[in-house]
């Protein structure tokens, strides 16, 4: 190689040895007389100096260095003089005094400093990603990325699982969003779809005998962009035959407790994963993907306020609404203007407003009605009052916010406020990765727009046995085999037990709403191979981005991504997607509709 150490390997042991360092320019002070560098590769930085009476020829060319300037170096190791040793660095006790120099290539002055973690637009740095990937936030966070990978490989082939690659041009998969498509030159009008997951492969390899699949997958999804979504990402995708859910709970939180106490001590875990049914967290929390390392729980107080004459608790009642909120401790002296910023990001979810109530701090003369501030304090008759605030373990200094209207939407917000609120109040331990299953789905979701039944999962997720005769009679009862692993407010994976036979499976489809046809077309050949032997089977797909992104406190998967896209879906950095060439949509049998556009 063109160097015999890395930038962060010298130590004190090293003094006196001849070494050839090479990498980029990070950091240069001329010191009158003195220059010194910091030189940066991959494994860290280390001090360089030029001496002019050591080699003036070497001097002189590094009065020209510049930052990012990729140089190589040979020079002794020296002992930093006392007094100049730098305990942050690794390499802080030792410094390289040059003889010789070689610049390999010089830099242009980059966009933004590679040497500070300064904020800079992000498409700026989506732009220039090679230069951004060159910070040590994200080179640290390439460098654990690739770590993981590495311990979810190892660990799962110690426990025989075996990794199959499985093709990208495929058919369509339902996992919920759009597909992205590849149109076919050799088949006018045909198209592959990218996969959203590999999951009805996965399923075939199970009934092909692979027993215990797994593989390190890219997906494709045309959906909205958010911060912990891209349009391809990467899944540790699982599939494993003659298994319950146990086995699949377990393996799962054998990988990850283990894996981030080895690459990641400093995080704290909660022992074991806490098992929350899907009633109990949307009556807790208001989402199926809670963040459990904080409280500000929901509270129910309906039944405490029904026969209240507060026309928002009244009505929302009556119209078949909830009345929940969650108590802030220690919020009863924010401003108006603080509760209308909150009252603002309810409706901008939809609710018409927020009902706050403040527990006025210290004041515990006179009854409980004189201090508690809220337009809906008047319509409470005083046990109701009392029984409201404990219900919530109000004290006095407490803010409590309550929200009245359709019970979705009632939790959509409260979910949301307390998300905001939990971020306001430093209330979310960086140090704590708060891993919980949530079980006991149900199986279909009711889809108001289209007035039909969605999988709350997939199609192929299996019902509960004791649950199939409700298929018929009431399919929204139906509870799912299915498991998500939350982790910090975030789903982290969803799995489930499948069907494994085919007349269930169809039925399944048409309770979806598939006309006969349909099935035949999309899932014929799938449904075929439930025919021939499919064993009973299951699995699960932890998303990899996500959990680096949870592992190393990120605020969006792009930081744990090489390249990403932007949250327009587009690669910033080399301007896809684009346009094709006449010739090309000619030879893919394409028109363009917008004239326009096709160039
Ligand atoms: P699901 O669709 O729930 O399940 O996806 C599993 C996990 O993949 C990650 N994920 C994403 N990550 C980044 N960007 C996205 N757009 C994105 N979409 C999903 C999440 C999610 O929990 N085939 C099933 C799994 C199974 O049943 O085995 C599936 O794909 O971390």
């Amino acid at each position: 190689m063109l160097k015999s150490h890395s930038c962060g390997e010298l130590r004190a042991h090293s003094i006196g040895q001849n070494v050839t360092l090479a990498g980029w320019v990070h950091r240069r002070r001329d010191h009158g007389g003195l220059i010194f560098i910091d030189l940066r590769d991959r494994e860290g930085l280390t001090q360089v100096v030029f001496n002019p009476e050591v080699s003036p020829d070497t001097h002189g060319i590094a009065t020209g260095l510049r930052s990012e300037y990729v140089i190589q170096v040979t020079g002794g190791v020296s002992k930093r003089p006392e007094g100049t040793e730098n305990r942050k660095l690794p390499t802080g006790e030792i410094e390289v005094v040059a003889s010789s120099i070689k610049i390999f290539n010089a830099s242009k002055t980059p966009p933004f400093y590679i040497n500070e973690e300064v904020d800079v637009d992000e498409s700026l740095l989506l732009k220039y990603r090679y230069l951004h990937l060159r910070r040590a936030s994200m080179r640290d966070n390439i460098m654990l990325r690739h770590k993981v990978i590495k311990y979810m490989r190892d660990f799962l082939d110690t426990r025989g699982f075996i990794e199959v690659e499985t093709p990208i041009l495929i058919k369509s998969t339902p996992e919920g969003a759009r597909d992205y498509v590849v149109p076919s030159r050799v088949h006018a009008g045909k198209f592959y779809a990218l996969p959203q997951s590999p999951q009805q492969l996965k399923q075939l390899l199970m009934i092909a005998g692979i027993e215990k699949y797994y593989q390190v997958a890219r997906c494709f999804r045309d959906e909205d962009q958010r911060a912990d979504r891209q349009p391809e990402f990467t899944q540790l995708d699982i599939e494993m035959s003659f298994v319950d859910e146990e086995d699949i709970l377990v393996l799962l939180e054998d990988l990850f407790t283990s894996l981030v106490e080895t690459l990641t001590p400093h995080i704290k875990l909660v022992k074991p994963f806490p098992r929350l049914s899907y009633t109990e967290v949307m009556d807790r929390y208001g989402t199926d993907k809670p963040d459990i390392r904080y409280g500000l729980e929901l509270k129910d107080i309906s039944p405490i306020v029904a026969d209240s004459d507060f026309g928002v608790f009244k009505s929302a009642i009556q119209n078949n609404g909830r009345v929940k909120g969650i108590c802030l401790p220690g919020c009863a002296n924010y401003t108006r203007k603080q509760i209308e910023e909150l009252t603002e990001i309810a409706k901008g979810l939809g609710a018409k407003g927020l009902v706050s109530m403040e527990w006025a701090h210290g004041n515990t003369e006179g009854d409980l009605s004189a201090q508690v501030k809220s337009v809906a304090a008047k319509y409470l008759k005083l046990e109701q009052l009392r029984a409201l605030m404990d219900q919530f373990g109000a004290k006095p200094g407490d803010l409590i916010l309550i929200a009245a209207g359709d019970l979705n939407l009632v939790n959509k917000v409260l979910d949301e406020l307390r998300r905001e609120m939990a971020r306001r109040l430093n209330l979310c331990d960086p140090n704590l990765m708060a891993f919980a299953y949530i079980l006991d789905f149900p199986l279909f979701d009711w889809n108001d727009e289209t007035k039909m039944w969605d999988s709350t999962h997939h199609p192929f997720t299996a019902p509960f046995d004791e649950d199939i005769p409700l298929l018929d009679s009431d399919p929204g009862k139906v509870r799912a085999r299915h498991y998500d692993i939350v982790c910090n407010g975030f789903e982290l994976s969803s799995g489930s037990i499948r069907i494994h036979n085919r007349d269930l499976q169809q039925k399944i489809f048409s309770i979806l709403g598939y006309s006969k046809e349909e099935v035949i077309n999309k899932f014929g050949d799938f449904l075929e191979a439930f025919e021939y032997g499919a064993p009973p089977h299951g699995g699960i797909a932890p998303g990899i981005d996500r959990f680096v992104m949870l592992l190393t406190n990120s605020k969006t998967i792009r930081d744990v991504m090489a390249f990403p896209k932007n949250q327009a879906a587009i690669d910033v950095m080399t301007d896809a997607p684009s346009y094709l060439s006449d010739k090309q949509l000619e030879e893919l049998h394409l028109k363009v509709l917008d004239e326009e556009k096709s160039k």
